[in-house]
C-alpha cells in the first residue's frame, strides 16, 4: 500500500503552519507519510475535491476561502461541521467524502489544557460574529456555559449567530461590553480587528472580575494587545496558538492512524516560525 498522504488547501496557502505541525508529528511518530501544501483557487475547488481520491489522498485540511464551499460539497458532514456551517477537515469513510470541523474541539482543548476552570465560567462574552466566532460559540454551548453573549460591531450578524444556536446564546452591540464584562468569567476575542498587532475592538478588560479568563483566537502576535492588557490587569490569559495545534490533531489521527500529542516541543517549533516571520 502507498504511504498515506494528506494536504492543506487554500488560497493563499504559503502562510499556513499546518505543514509544520503535521510534518513534526509524522517525524515524531516515524510515520512514512506526507502532508502537502496545495494552492487551490475558488473556481478550481469543486474539481479539486472530486480528484483527491484519485490523487491518493486520505483527506486533508481546508482553509480560507474554501471552508463554506467544502461544507456544501462533501457527501456527509459531522455534527460539529453542521453546527458551525463550515468544514475544515476532510476524510473518507469507505468511498464517501466526509467533512468535519475541528475548530471547536481545538478551542476547548486549548482552554482545557491552559485554564480548565473555563467550563465553570458562568457567563462568556465573545467579541466578533464571523466564521471563527461560530466555532467558538459552538464550543461554549457544547460545554454548557450558562450565558453566552456575542458582541459585534454589526449587531445584525451577532443576532443571526445567536438565532442559529438559540438557547443560552444572546446578541448585542459593542456598546454593551462594559456592563456585560463586569460579571463575565470568560472573554474571547474572535474579531479580526486586532490582526497584525493593531488595536482593533476597544475592550476595557479592567471591568472583568479578578478571576476571569481572557483568550484571543488571533495568535500572531502571540500576545495580542488585548492579552497584554489583560495580563497587565492580573487576569489569566490563554493565547490562541493552542487552538491551532489542537484543531490539527483529529485530522492527523484519521489520516495517519495515531492520535498525536500537543507538546511543548511542537509549540516551541511553531512559536519560532511565528517569530521568524514577524
Ligand atoms: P472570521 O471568519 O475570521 O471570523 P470574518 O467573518 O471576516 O472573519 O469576521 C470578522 C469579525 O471581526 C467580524 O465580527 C467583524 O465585525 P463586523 O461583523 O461588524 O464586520 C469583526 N471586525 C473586523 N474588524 C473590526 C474592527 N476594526 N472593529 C470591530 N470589529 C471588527
Amino acid at each position: 500500500m502507498a504511504d498515506p498522504k494528506a494536504f492543506v488547501c487554500g488560497m493563499p496557502i504559503a502562510h499556513s503552519r499546518s505543514p509544520l505541525i503535521h510534518g513534526h508529528w509524522l517525524k515524531r511518530y516515524a510515520i512514512a507519510g506526507r502532508y502537502d501544501r496545495l494552492e487551490v483557487s475558488v473556481p478550481d475547488f469543486p474539481s479539486f475535491l472530486r480528484g483527491i481520491r484519485q490523487a491518493g489522498y486520505r483527506g486533508g485540511n481546508v482553509t480560507l476561502p474554501h471552508k463554506e464551499a467544502a461544507f456544501a460539497l462533501v457527501e456527509r458532514r459531522d455534527g460539529d461541521a453542521d453546527a458551525i456551517g463550515a468544514v475544515n477537515t476532510l476524510w473518507f469513510e469507505g468511498d464517501t467524502l466526509v467533512g468535519g470541523n475541528t475548530d471547536a474541539i481545538g478551542f476547548s482543548a486549548n482552554l482545557d489544557q491552559n485554564a480548565p476552570e473555563w467550563r465553570r465560567a458562568g457567563r462568556a462574552v465573545v467579541v466578533g460574529a464571523g466564521g471563527a466566532s461560530r466555532a467558538v460559540v459552538h464550543a461554549l454551548a457544547s460545554a454548557g456555559l450558562d450565558e453566552i453573549w456575542v458582541a459585534n460591531r454589526t449587531v445584525g450578524r451577532a443576532e443571526d449567530l445567536a438565532a442559529r444556536f438559540g438557547g443560552q446564546v444572546q446578541a448585542c452591540g459593542l456598546d454593551a461590553l462594559p456592563d456585560l464584562l463586569a460579571s463575565a468569567g470568560l472573554l474571547v476575542n474572535t474579531s479580526s480587528g486586532g490582526l497584525k498587532g493593531e488595536e482593533g475592538v476597544e475592550i476595557d478588560v479592567s471591568r472583568l472580575p479578578r478571576q476571569a479568563i481572557v483568550t484571543d483566537i488571533v495568535y500572531v502576535p502571540l500576545t495580542t494587545p488585548l492579552l497584554a492588557k489583560a495580563q497587565a490587569c492580573g487576569l489569566r490569559i490563554v493565547d490562541g496558538l493552542g487552538m491551532l495545534l489542537h484543531q490539527a490533531a483529529p485530522g492527523f489521527e484519521r489520516w495517519f492512524g495515531r492520535r498525536p500529542e500537543v507538546t511543548d516541543d511542537l509549540r516551541d517549533l511553531v512559536v519560532s516560525d511565528i517569530e521568524a516571520k514577524t
